[in-house]
């Protein structure tokens, strides 16, 4: 018999099986636990325990997994105190065993841990990746699970936020038994033995290692290690109630850390920028088995791994043979490199290798499901491209540009099929890279769109849709911040510099060791392709530096010099004396440039511009920004991508900070105009996320 707890939707099932009864978890999609969750599950417990037929309990979950945690979306909804159920469940007369499937993550895995025994299918994940949210696990965890698994183990599962298989589950203690089917049973009868005190859980010393595991602290400034580190410590010298004082502390205040809320922002507006308008939640994606990628450059190779990746049969298309040959070089050499890293089998490696076929005709693209353009960024060649597709590909076929800055309206109206043209931008290399920019066109189709995120998700990349307009969100955001890294270098700031001081606020790379990286004469190039700046100390250094033939990393040399064979950006004296050369040709007196300066000139130039194409409609959503920055250009993520950062200053001192750098460099003043939705949000006393909220 099924019975129903909870308001509304029944929130945790009841079933009885013989003198057990089965709790399920029920709130799709992943039973995150939300206050209403919780208390239902408490009234649930509390029936169970009243009832004289009720020896024992199994608690379980429906759905796709048993809890993934906290609901993150309800942090600050008024609820029982976390500590609650799990001691509830602990203190439980009649014993209680977990019966844990698909993802068991944070809070979820710390009622698996209150239980007297865990049993778990052989798919199941656990972990407790709070610290990737700047927490700590606060119902229980850092007290519960050292005392389980041991002190290491704990450590490192607690530090690397990482989940572990079933195996290792099994390998540390952390789960009593793995099955492969009939997991209720298995559970349901090992309930029943505790009933009868017929099974005891052996504890074993000395604790199990775990293997592996990478704290995600080495980068960040993370205030939740040090604090798991005093809770795993209190664990082994403190008692439980102690220790749990402790954990409440601390998940408090790392909840109430600025950190803390940036990453919480960030996981969400990552979702939230799945949800477009005009596109229904739900709404079914066309299928793509076949895809066709036309250009087999470093993009074109790289996107072609990707589609693979996901079981996508490829055609790479490229008129040039030896294009063809270095790319399916490219293409084996880096599924043998997933395989030689342990990340697939030989067999999986092969699969994907064959799964891309060479050619130089794009006959091969006329009975694909998607074609994904990626040669040069060249408009003319694009609407050519564009239109010869149109008279080959049958109806239905997606096409999409992977252009990163040009106008995507263009290159539909050579089609006859508007609505199925849209852009999909991947970053390089983009095998690696998280990010995937969703260009939407005047005419693409809500189908389209579907189709594009749809992809996105099967290619585990996070997707952002992008209205028309140059360089979309994060090229055209790169401007301005790029601008202001070379001004920087003309008045006097060294590219090291520059670029320490930009590492040191959190970027991986400044920008100047990404120029090199990516090549100047590209940047060179593609300036000239778009609207010629008047402003003649544009573009000035990267052009000198390419005139004497430093084009970066690949020629040696370029705004630093490389070792042969090695990509480490040396500082070089030579590339300094041509930048002051230039600054001299350009009337520019070198000065003292503090760190300071170059971080808050940088920083002010991305939010403005962010600002400016939010107002325009060419970003839906602040929170989007953020997304295109933390995934596709290593914002620092505890500080929740520039928009998130800017709410944080305080829009009112953005815009003085602007009117400080109009008045200092006066030759400078339009680009320190603040946009017009800044001073609006400003004046209102509201800021990004306010107007995030409003937004459909
Ligand atoms: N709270 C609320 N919603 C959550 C959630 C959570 N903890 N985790 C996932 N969701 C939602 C997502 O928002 C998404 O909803 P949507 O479809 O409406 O956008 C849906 O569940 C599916 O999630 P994903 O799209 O992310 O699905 P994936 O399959 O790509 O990933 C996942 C699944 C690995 C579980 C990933 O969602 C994840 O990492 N979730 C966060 C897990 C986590 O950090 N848990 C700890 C929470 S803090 C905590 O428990 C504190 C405690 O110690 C007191």
């Amino acid at each position: 018999m099924m019975t129903e707890v909870g308001q509304g939707a029944a929130l945790v099932l009841t079933e009885q099986r013989g003198a057990v009864a089965v709790l399920r978890l029920n709130r799709p999609p992943v039973n995150a636990l939300a206050p209403a969750l919780v208390q239902a599950l408490m009234d649930a417990l509390q029936q169970a325990q009243a009832r004289g037929d009720v020896a024992a309990m199994v608690l379980a979950a429906e759905g796709r997994c048993f809890s993934v945690g906290a609901d993150i979306h309800a942090f600050g909804d008024a609820g029982p105190d976390p500590h609650v159920l799990p001691c509830a469940l602990t203190s439980s007369s009649k014993p209680i065993v977990a019966a844990l499937h698909g993802e068991v993550l944070g809070g979820g895995l710390e009622l698996a841990l209150a239980c007297q025994a865990r049993v778990a299918s052989a798919d199941v994940r656990l972990g407790l990746p709070e610290i990737t949210l700047g927490l700590i696990p606060g119902a229980g965890g850092t007290q519960r699970l050292p005392r389980l698994i041991g002190p290491e183990a704990a450590l490192a599962l607690m530090l690397s936020g990482q989940p572990i298989n079933s195996a290792d589950a099994l390998a540390v203690g952390l789960v009593d038994a793995v099955v492969e089917e009939g997991l209720l049973d298995c559970a349901c009868a090992l309930a029943l033995r505790l009933a009868r005190n017929e099974s005891r859980r052996t504890v074993r010393a000395p604790w199990p290692v775990m293997p592996s595991v990478k704290p995600v602290t080495r980068r960040l400034p993370e205030p939740a290690a040090s604090a798991i580190r005093a809770c795993v410590q209190a664990a082994s010298d403190q008692t439980m109630d102690d220790g749990l004082a402790l954990e409440s502390r601390w998940f408090a205040q790392c909840l109430a850390s600025p950190n803390s809320v940036a990453l919480r922002h960030a996981f969400a507006a990552e979702r939230r920028a799945r949800q477009v308008p005009g596109v229904p939640a739900g709404s079914k994606a066309r299928d793509v088995h076949h895809a066709a990628v036309i250009g087999a450059g470093t993009m074109g190779h790289g996107i072609a791994i990707c589609l693979a990746e996901a079981g996508i049969q490829v055609d790479l298309i490229d008129p040039d043979p030896a294009a063809l040959q270095r790319a399916q070089r490219a293409i084996e050499r880096h599924h043998l490199q997933t395989q030689a890293k342990g990340r697939i089998s030989s067999e999986q490696a092969q699969r994907r290798i064959q799964l891309v076929r060479t050619g130089e005709s794009l006959a091969a693209a006329a009975d694909v499901d998607l074609v994904v353009e990626a040669v040069f960024e060249n408009m003319a060649l694009k609407c050519q491209l564009f239109q010869q597709l149109d008279g080959l590909c049958r109806t239905g076929t997606l096409l999409a540009s992977n252009t990163s800055s040009l106008d995507i309206d263009r290159m539909a109206q050579a089609t006859r099929r508007p609505g199925e043209v849209l852009g999909l931008h991947f970053f390089g290399p983009a095998p690696a890279m998280r990010l995937l920019e969703i260009v939407r066109g005047a005419q693409t189709s809500g189908q389209a769109l579907v189709d594009g995120l749809a992809l996105a998700r099967r290619l585990g990349k996070v997707a952002v849709v992008a209205r028309v307009g140059p360089g979309f969100i994060g090229n055209r955001m790169v401007g301005p911040y790029g601008r202001q890294a070379e001004r920087l270098l003309l008045e006097g700031a060294t590219p090291t510099q520059v670029d320490r001081a930009l590492v040191n606020f959190g970027f991986p790379m400044g920008p100047h060791t990404v120029g090199d990286m990516v090549g100047l004469d590209v940047g060179v190039r593609a300036a000239a392709e778009a609207s010629p700046s008047a402003d003649p100390r544009d573009g000035a250094v990267a052009r000198r530096l390419v005139a004497e033939g430093r084009l970066g990393q690949k020629s040696g040399t370029g705004l630093y010099r490389y070792e042969s064979g090695s990509r480490q950006a040396l500082p070089d004296p030579a590339a300094e004396a041509l930048i002051r050369d230039e600054a001299r040709r350009l009337g520019i007196n070198p000065r003292e440039i503090d760190d300071s300066e170059i971080v808050q000139r940088c920083l002010l130039a991305l939010i403005n511009e962010g600002a400016a194409l939010l107002g325009e409609g060419v970003a839906l959503r602040a929170g989007d920004i953020d997304t295109v920055w933390l995934n596709g250009y290593g914002f620092p993520r505890w500080l929740g991508g520039p928009m998130h950062h800017a709410d944080q200053i305080g829009l009112p001192s953005v815009l003085d900070r602007l009117a400080l750098w109009a008045q200092a460099c006066s030759s400078d003043e339009a680009l320190w105009r603040p946009a017009p939705l800044l001073i609006e949000l400003a004046h209102q006393g509201s800021n990004f996320a306010d107007l995030d909220r409003q937004t459909p």
